[in-house]
């Protein structure tokens, strides 16, 4: 087991990577479940994976799981679910001493995390991720939210887990499109910070992804130690270096705005797409050799992800995937900071990016 410390300040924690972490909930937190009930919040598709692997592990140390199932998807971080979600937890006499377990991916992690955030202006929660991406990512940190009418994230809270564990075991169910969809988040601390991290990529990802459990050891572990390095510098997100790990995220975000936030593209998938763009945006403005770019496409090919624009058939102009963009939350008086690449693994905040320039680029993506 490889353990990661989130040295915050004001709310240290572990994050805890290994195989068979669920089966030994009880003992992996221990002093933290005061009561016999303990609430879990999950989803339909997680519950049915390894709900029974929960019951055993907390049955055998002399708990009881009090379950609220909600539907999978991402239409599930919203305002109705929060409310009924917080309804539940104030039913189960919740106290803010207590700990909350989220169990599932991003969806079900950034609810319940908001959800704890508010409950009683701020009960403790304990992060169990079964995605790829909830394991690299959203776990870790403290970014909680839900989406409304207006767009996605756009209602949260910073509430750090008081413990996450990733098991490495809820990886075998996840379906091969969401692994690989996670794995644009791992690929993501290479090109940001990390060249020797992203040259492993190249040499291990298709294995990695194939099932070899030392490798994915190695790859979750890796990637959270890299956000944690990011989040202790930078918890808020005030000081430029938390926005590199949005790589990708503007780009992508158009697509998903563009393909209407649904299965047709989801979410890593969009970053993939939109971490090309930006090394091929780097390119353009003479960042990085064309060559550089096209090896962030090559790779992400070889592993199985699309990495051309034109392959999703979007029938729209590069102005209107910009128009998208100007709906980012990360637009600040008036200009929207894009995340570029001085080199494979090192990215930069770009201030001055012109948006016509980025449309005219796009349309040429498009046609690609
Ligand atoms: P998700 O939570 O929707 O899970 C994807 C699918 O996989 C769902 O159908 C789920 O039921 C299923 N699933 C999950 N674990 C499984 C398992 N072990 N076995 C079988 N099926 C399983 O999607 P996600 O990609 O994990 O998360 C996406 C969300 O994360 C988005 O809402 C995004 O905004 C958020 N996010 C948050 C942060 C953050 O810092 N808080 C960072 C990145 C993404
Ligand atoms: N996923 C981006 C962040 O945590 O800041």
């Amino acid at each position: 087991m490889a353990v990661i410390p989130v040295a915050l300040a004001d709310a240290p924690y572990e994050v805890r990577v290994g195989t068979g972490l669920l089966a030994t909930l009880v003992e992996q937190c221990r002093g933290k479940l005061r009561k016999r009930r303990v609430p879990i919040v999950t989803d339909a598709h997680v519950h049915a994976a390894w709900g029974a692997v929960i019951e055993n592990a907390l049955h055998e140390g002399g708990h009881e799981a009090t379950w609220r199932v909600l539907p999978p998807g991402e239409s599930t971080k919203s305002w109705d679910q929060l409310a009924a979600t917080l309804d539940w937890l104030l039913a189960e006499e919740v106290e803010r001493g207590d700990h909350v377990i989220a169990l599932g991916g991003g969806v079900i992690g950034d609810l319940t995390g908001f959800a704890a955030a508010v409950l009683k202006r701020g009960c403790h929660f304990i992060q169990l991720p079964t995605t790829l991406l909830a394991q690299v990512d959203s776990s870790v940190g403290g970014k909680t939210a839900i989406n409304t009418a207006a767009g996605k994230n756009l209602v949260g809270a910073f509430h750090q887990p008081s413990l996450v564990l990733a098991d490495l075991a809820v990886l075998d169910t996840l379906p091969r499109r969401e692994l690989l969809a996670g794995y644009a988040e791992v690929v993501k601390y290479g090109l940001i910070g990390d060249a020797d991290f992203f040259a492993w990529c190249d040499a291990n990802a298709r294995a990695m992804l194939n099932g070899d459990p030392a490798l994915r050891e190695y790859a979750v572990a890796h990637s959270v130690a890299a956000k944690a390095r990011i989040v202790i510098e930078d918890e808020r997100e005030t000081r430029d270096r938390r926005a590199l790990l949005n790589l990708g995220h503007t780009f992508g975000h158009a697509l998903e705005a563009q393909t209407g936030f649904s299965d047709r593209l989801l979410h890593g998938e969009a970053v993939a797409l939109g971490m090309v763009l930006a090394a091929r945006y780097s390119a353009r403005r003479g960042l990085i050799p064309a060559a550089s770019a096209d090896h962030v496409a090559r790779h992400l090919r070889e592993v199985g992800m699309a990495a051309n624009l034109s392959a999703l058939g979007l029938n729209c102009d590069g102005a209107t995937l910009v128009r998208h963009m100007l709906h980012d939350k990360k637009m600040d008086a008036g200009t929207l900071p894009f995340i570029l690449l001085r080199a494979i693994g090192e990215a930069f905040v770009a201030k001055d990016v012109a948006l016509d320039d980025v449309a005219h680029f796009l349309d040429a993506e498009l046609k690609r």
